[in-house]
Parts: C-alpha cells; structure tokens; sequence
C-alpha cells in the first residue's frame, strides 16, 4: 500500500491527521482505522458508497469510464480470447496459465466434477417445486457435512481444495437443483466435455436419448460464465468476505454469497429482467413501464438497467448484446419478440432524461436472461448459472482475505437512533 499524504479532520477544535492511501488504479482511500480510538468518533455510510472494506489486487472497476479488470486484464479482451476455467485460473493465481498450468488445473477441475453420491438422498428432501436457487442455497452450505477433508480454513492445502471443488461441483448441483425441479433423473458428469458443454448435458440431457452438445450454445454459455465470474466488492462478495471473517468454512461462506445474490436488486435481476420484458410482450407498452418506472410512487423498477458503480455504461452488458445478437442469429430466431422489446426498451430509456440524468444504463443482466431463454433454461435457472459462474470470485476473494495479515473479524458500527435509557415497568403497570 503507498501512503503518500494525509488528511487533517477538525473536530471540535482538535485536528486528526488521517493517511491517505494511493492504489495502483482508482480514487485514494482516506484510511480510518484509528479513527474511533483517536477521536471517539463513527463515520457513517449506509450501502458502504464510500467506504473500502478491504485492500484487494483481484479486479478493478472504474464506472466513469466503464472498464472492468480481471488482474489488470480488461474483459472485453478476455471475452474475445480467453474462456472461462483460463479466467478462473487468472482470478484464482494472479496470472494468466502457461499451456501446462491451464491443462492441469482444468484436469483438477475435471476430476472434482462429481458429488458424494449421499448427496442425491439429501436433494430429496426438499419439495420438487423449490426454486433451484433455494436448493442451491442448502445443498452448497451442506457441503461442509459432505466434504471434511477441506474445512480447515488455515490450511493452505484444504483452501486450495475447497476452492476446486466448488468451482467444480457447483455445475452439478445447479443442474441436479434444475432436474429435481423438472422431475428428471440427475444426469451425472461427463468429463470428456468442456465446464459449460458439460453443464448443457446435466441440464438437458436424459437417459432415454442420446444428447449431442451444441458448440454455439456452449460458447455462448461459456462468455455468460466468464462476464460474470468477478466483480470486486459487490454485495454477495461482501457477504462472503463478511462471513469468512468470523474463521467459518469456506463452503458455509459461498452459501451465504448465494444467498444474497438471489436478491432482485443483485443476481435475481436477471430472471426479474426476462419476466418483466416478456409482461411487456409487445414495444407499444414499453411506455407505460418506462412511465412506471419514473413513478416515485410506484416501486416497479427497470429491472435490468442502474448499476452502483458503473455510471457510463456496463462493458459486461455491451458484450452480452454482441452475444445475444450472435445467439440468436446462429439459431437462426433473431426475431426473438422479447430480444426486439429489450432493444426498443433500452433505445427509448436511454434519450429519456430521467435514465439520462441518473446515468441509468442496461446491465450484465439485461441481455443474458434473453440468451438463456434461447438455449432452453427457464427463468428460474438464471441465477443459479449467475452463483455457479460467480463461485470463483468469490472463492478467490475468500481466499486473498484469508491470506490478508491485516484482515479481522467484519463488525460494522452504527448510527443508534433509539430509545434512551428506560427503566423496566412491570407488565401489571403498562
Ligand atoms: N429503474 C428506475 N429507476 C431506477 C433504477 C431502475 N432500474 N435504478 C435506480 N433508479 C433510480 C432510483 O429510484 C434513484 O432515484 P432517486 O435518486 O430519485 O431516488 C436513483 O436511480 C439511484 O438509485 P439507487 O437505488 O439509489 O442506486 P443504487 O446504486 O443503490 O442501486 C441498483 C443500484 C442496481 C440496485 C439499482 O439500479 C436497481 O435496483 N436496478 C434494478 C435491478 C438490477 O438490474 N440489478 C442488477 C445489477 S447488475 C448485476 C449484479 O451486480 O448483480
């Protein structure tokens, strides 16, 4: 970390001198790690909009200009070149693999792709119309009682295993979540195809037929996986970090992280998205949703459009709009309605001055639903593809917090706002 100046904070007639920080990219960090003990005083930010939780060097956004970075790796360049296990890799290592590395580590990966075959009764508890992301929840946080060769969070060796192992089991749940839910038998792994051409054949392959892989489906599929693998400190990250913090296991932390990303304000928006485009049907009522959504007294929102962080544009969403055009012609159905209402939806929000003004742009969300539709999934399964193509930024920010000297227990303070102190009053006399 380079700390090259200060700032002064002047409270109560008294100054407080506070380090500022210089990343290799992004705004300086005023650091305030003292403050409490120095001056008694809380700082106050709700949504965390201006406060850095941690020192990372995984990826690196910058919303002005629209740049998303995998170290140092922009991803337009590695959606055009790389494929997603070369990403994980990336993520997971710091660097980009030699032909030797990347052919070991898919071969890891590949060897981890099963589950405990226990864990086929355990799917069976849950009702056949739970929503996968539901199932995905219990199964993933259930790993911890399936695998306890690598619980041991100071184990390096574990660490590395726990990490494989999600990156590889993840597709087999989500696909068995999506086969219990459509009273299918569970497809089981096949390791003579690629991560995403294997999870195509869990999901749609039955034992009654032979199941051929489509390569356009699986490389759109692929490029879906690879846009959404990191996104520096979102809020389902957070929440691994968060729950890392506390020493719990690692397989515990992924499922608190995919807890929070089925929220429609995060990983849920891209199912919300295609339901809400398919509710519009047709582009002569978009301006009735756009006038919706412009309603404060309405809480329907674009879902699908805003972002936190990027105040420009997504470079996520440009390329998933190249993706779902490319999709769709190859299969020939670039007609698709609801592909022709997101266009129209996304032309008309973007020269309306209140999408203007809040510097409200489609997200990664708005396009992938229509591409996931295209290859057959329901809605219901976006978000389980966004958990499965996530679990290794998230491990791999577990992992550089677990290794971070200055990392601590995450505990937030607060703002109290309630009642003084009061004395007890005996239920006889309220
Ligand atoms: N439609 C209409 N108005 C919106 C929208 C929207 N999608 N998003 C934000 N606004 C308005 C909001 O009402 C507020 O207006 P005002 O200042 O008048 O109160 C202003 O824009 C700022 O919004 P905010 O909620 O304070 O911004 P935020 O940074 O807290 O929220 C967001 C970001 C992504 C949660 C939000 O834009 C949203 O709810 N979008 C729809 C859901 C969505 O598509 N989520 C996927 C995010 S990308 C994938 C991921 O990371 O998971």
């Amino acid at each position: 970390m380079d700390t090259k100046t200060k700032a002064t904070l002047t409270l109560d007639g008294k100054s407080y001198d506070l380090p500022v920080h210089a990343p290799t990219l992004g705004p300086n960090v005023l650091d305030i790690r003292k403050l409490y003990a120095d001056a008694g005083v809380f700082t106050y930010d709700p949504g965390f909009t201006s406060t850095a939780s941690c020192e990372s060097s995984i990826t690196f956004i910058d919303g002005d200009k629209g740049e998303l970075l995998h170290r140092g790796y922009s991803i337009d360049e590695l959606a055009e070149h790389s494929h997603f296990l070369e990403v994980c890799y990336l993520l997971l290592y710091g660097e980009l693999p030699t032909a030797a590395q990347l052919s070991d580590f898919e071969g890891r990966v590949t060897r981890h792709t099963m589950v405990h075959e226990q864990m086929h009764y355990f799917f069976r508890g849950f009702r056949r119309d739970s929503h996968p992301m539901a199932t995905l929840v219990g199964v993933v946080g259930a790993m911890s009682a399936f695998y306890h060769d690598s619980l041991d969070i100071n184990d390096p060796w574990q660490r590395e295993v726990a990490a494989i192992r999600m990156i590889a089991k993840l597709p087999t749940i989500a696909a068995m979540a999506f086969k219990y839910s459509v009273g299918q038998p569970f497809v089981y792994p096949k390791n003579s195809l690629d991560y995403a051409g294997n999870f195509l054949h869990m999901c749609f392959a039955i034992p009654a037929e032979d199941y051929v892989v489509n390569p356009i489906l699986s490389k759109a599929l692929d490029r879906i996986m690879m846009l959404h693998a990191d996104h520096e400190q979102n809020a389902s990250t957070s929440t691994v970090r968060l729950a890392g913090s506390s020493g719990a296991n690692p397989f515990a932390c992924i499922a608190a992280g995919i807890a929070c990303l089925w929220g429609p304000a995060h990983g849920g928006a891209n199912q919300a998205c295609l339901e809400m485009l398919r509710e519009i049907g047709t582009v002569d009522r978009i301006p009735e949703f756009i006038a919706r959504a412009k309603n404060k007294d309405d809480p329907f929102r674009l879902m699908g459009f805003g972002h936190r962080v990027y105040k420009n544009f997504d470079p996520r969403a440009k390329v998933m709009k190249e993706s779902a055009d490319e999709v769709l012609g190859l299969l020939g159905i670039e007609n698709n309605p609801t592909l022709q209402v997101a266009k129209e939806m996304e032309r008309i929000a973007l020269e309306d001055d209140y999408f203007v003004s809040k510097k409200l742009y489609p997200n990664v969300d708005f396009y992938s639903g229509i591409i996931l539709d295209a290859m057959g999934f329901p809605t219901s399964m976006f978000t389980p593809i966004f958990a499965l193509s996530r679990t290794v930024g998230w491990i791999s920010q577990w992992k550089e917090m677990i290794a971070d000297k200055d990392q601590k227990i995450g505990r937030p303070r607060q703002l109290y706002v309630g009642e003084k102190h009061r004395k007890y009053v005996d239920v006889r006399h309220r």
